[in-house]
């Protein structure tokens, strides 16, 4: 079999058992398992699988159509241009994340004169906005808290592989409990999926994704509500708080955040669909 033929042959297998963008996951299933760069696996379309290549492919393809998702068969995935190590420890990275990683550049950047900033991570899973943030603001100092250890060891790996491990401080314990002290500007994508969605989610998420990365409770707030009464505490006066949410719940978030801090900024950024997806606050009082 030659690499033309192995991604027709994938990408008929994938669709035979229902994945809707067959032929993209087969490439990527292909490029990863004949360990071959995007360049190789769009011009060496007449190179010769080996009979252990071939194996390879099957064993991917049975994971596959088991449901279990490509970035845990890969164990990589993209996030901001970025590749991160992924495992079934941690929420796959998701592209809407990437307005939160943006908003908090800016508002980092804005909101604050001093450049040597202090910024907690809530709810860090893989690392993802934690290193993001890391490398963008060469100044910040991050602390990213996690209530799951093996997440946490996740993040690590990924620390180690952008080098930011120096600046990135993983601390494992409930929201922001494990802080040492007041942080300027407090960042996290919590879990928001509500009950009555969970069960109505694909197969690729509920069987294989950690549940303790999705389940937000009855409407989805729970740990958003939980984090609002640490927040005096854990973020200083003047100090901004950036929170993703879910479909229809940015305007709750924002009335929750008004109530308690009254006199704050609060404010929602839309995600290329159009949905309400980061509640900005600026919590009143100090100077920054
Ligand atoms: C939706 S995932 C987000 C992961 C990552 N930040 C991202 O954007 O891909 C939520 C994360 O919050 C963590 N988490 C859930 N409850 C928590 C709590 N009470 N305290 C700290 N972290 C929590 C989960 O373990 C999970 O890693």
């Amino acid at each position: 079999m030659i690499l033309r033929q192995a991604k027709r042959w994938v990408g008929h297998e994938l669709a035979l058992v229902g994945i809707e963008d067959a032929p993209a996951e087969a490439d990527l299933l292909v490029g990863y398992a004949l360990r071959i760069s995007k360049t190789q696996l769009y011009t060496e379309f007449d190179r010769t699988l080996t009979p252990q290549e071939i194996e390879l492919l099957q064993e991917v393809i049975r994971r596959r159509a088991g449901h279990e998702p490509v970035a845990y068969i890969m164990k990589r995935w993209e996030f901001y241009g970025i590749d991160f190590y992924i495992d079934q420890r941690v929420l796959i990275p998701r592209p809407e994340t990437e307005l939160l990683v943006e908003e908090a550049i800016v508002c980092a950047s804005r909101c604050f004169r001093k450049s040597d900033i202090t910024i907690a991570d809530v709810g860090t899973g893989s690392g993802i906005i934690a290193i993001n943030l890391a490398m963008a603001l060469p100044r910040a100092r991050i602390y990213a808290t996690d209530i799951s250890n093996p997440a946490l060891q996740v993040a690590r790996i990924n620390c180690q592989r952008h080098k930011v491990s120096g600046r990135v401080e993983l601390l494992q314990g409930n929201l922001l409990e494990p802080l040492p002290g007041p942080v300027d500007m407090l960042v996290a994508n919590l879990p928001y999926i509500r009950d009555s969605e969970l069960k109505q989610l694909s197969p690729e998420i509920v069987d294989f994704e950690p549940g303790v990365a999705l389940d937000g409770g009855e409407d989805g707030l729970d740990e958003v509500r939980a984090l609002m009464p640490q927040v005096p505490v854990k973020v200083h006066p003047g100090g901004s708080v950036l929170l993703e949410v879910g479909l229809g719940q940015a305007e709750t978030v924002a009335s929750l955040m008004k109530d308690r801090f009254p006199g704050s900024s609060v404010a929602s950024s839309r995600d290329l669909g159009g949905i309400d997806r980061v509640v900005k606050t600026v919590l009143c009082g100090g100077s920054k």
